[in-house]
């Protein structure tokens, strides 16, 4: 998977700065062509002549050669890039990299490279705990950059806990099953659902639910990173979609939704239901705000909205792969396995609200797939981390 790719490697000031020599060797052997950025601090820790030996590239760290004055062109070098990977990430460039301060040729480079990015962090506990390091992991997850995190373990300054930078063998495996489901996303056809639904009371008032939509949204940008163009039908939501693959239709009612995804699944490979789709609207919708009645209660009729899911399973074509989501509060794996066969899914996607840290507004999730055969449980992850487990869930369909 990795043969003829094109990696940046982007190289800090950390101690780790010595497993780079065994990461380039992997990627070489591997037949990844490496192309190595060092920032000043990072020669401190290892020669760029060890660097340009193993991937027989010379070494890039200034703006310009300091032998001819050449520039090095950090735009030529993003637009050469499959991939880059910044391993050892420190505190430093990574809160550089959150911020756009490009004051060396690695950030510069990161800021105008337009394939996927790779971040592996190696630093200090407390500094990697430090909730300014923390914010800017967040922020460089929300644009869509790949956080690997690291281990626990032994670290330099003999302190014990997280922080030392993943295993060389570790980060090659994670590129490799990006490479891997890019192979087989790219090009494929996938409508998302994301966000609540709001069904209209009158001009001022609505039914709606706590659905962020970050879940869905994190889905589009995991998948769009692998090469498939996303329609991503969103109910109201603040969030904005990223990457250029991703084509966002904002809806704002169950009705409107449906009329959407009805449209666009036919010429879709896959469809992933994340929406909270309001089950119920009000009967009528009033043209003017309703007043309050001091004298009487309010009773609002509501009637039932068509279910997306169901619906898409009813005229699902073979060869279309179909995933829900099911968020319960009790019998979990009773509801989910239910909605699996009542709405014709290919996996559903349970998250329950019994485990904290799951469900609406957290960036984090927990979930299990099920399919007709078998039910795997995950660990506790964040939204971004949850989408490419359920991407490359979605990507053994067309394996
Ligand atoms: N769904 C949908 N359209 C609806 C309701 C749900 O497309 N009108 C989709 C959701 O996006 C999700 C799956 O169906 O992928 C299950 O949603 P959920 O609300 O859990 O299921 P319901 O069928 O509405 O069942 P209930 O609310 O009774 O649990």
């Amino acid at each position: 998977m990795l043969k003829g790719k094109h990696i940046i490697l982007g190289i800090t000031g950390s101690i780790a700065a010595y497993k780079a020599a065994y990461l380039i060797r992997a990627l070489v052997k591997k037949g990844t062509e490496v192309q190595v950025v060092i920032t000043p601090a990072g020669k401190e820790f290892i020669t760029p002549l060890t660097l340009a030996t193993l991937s027989s590239h010379p070494v890039i760290s200034e703006f310009f050669s300091n032998r001819d004055g050449t520039w090095n062109s950090h735009v030529d070098l993003g637009l050469w890039a499959d991939a880059m990977l910044i391993a050892p990430a420190t505190a430093s460039t990574i809160g550089k990299m959150a911020n756009g301060i490009a004051d060396n040729m690695l950030v510069t480079t990161y800021l105008s490279c337009k394939a996927p990015v790779f971040v592996a962090p190696a630093m200090d506990l407390d500094m990697f705990a430090h909730p300014s390091t923390q914010q800017n992991l967040a922020r460089l997850r929300a644009f869509g950059n790949r956080i690997i995190e690291p281990t626990s373990g032994e670290l330099a300054s003999h302190l014990v806990g997280k922080g030392r930078m993943e295993e060389p063998d570790r980060i090659v495996s994670v590129l490799e099953d990006f490479f891997a489901e890019s192979a087989l996303l790219k090009d494929k056809k996938i409508l998302i659902t994301a966000g609540p639904t709001y069904e209209k009371i009158d001009p001022v008032r609505f039914i709606g639910n706590y659905s962020s939509g970050k879940m869905g949204y994190a889905l589009a940008e995991a998948c769009a990173e692998r090469g498939a163009a996303v329609t991503l039908v969103s109910g109201p939501v603040s969030l904005v979609a990223r990457h250029p693959s991703i084509q966002v239709v904002r809806v704002e009612s169950a009705a409107e939704m449906y009329e959407a995804a009805m449209e666009a699944f036919p010429s879709m490979d896959a469809a992933i239901l994340s929406a909270a789709v309001a089950d119920y609207r009000p009967e009528t919708m009033s043209d003017v705000k309703i007043k309050r009645e001091t004298t009487s209660e309010m009773t609002l009729r509501l009637v039932p909205n068509p279910d997306i899911a169901a619906s898409l399973g009813a005229v699902k074509k073979p060869g279309q792969v179909l995933v829900g989501f099911a968020l319960e509060t009790d019998r979990g794996i009773l509801h989910a396995e239910e909605k699996l066969r009542r709405k014709h899914l290919d996996f559903i996607v349970l998250n329950s609200l019994q485990d904290a840290g799951a469900g609406f507004q957290c960036d984090t999730n927990k979930i299990s797939i099920l399919d007709a055969r078998e039910h795997v449980d995950y660990p506790l992850k964040t939204k971004q981390e949850v989408a490419i487990d359920i991407v490359k869930r979605l990507a053994v369909c067309w394996s």
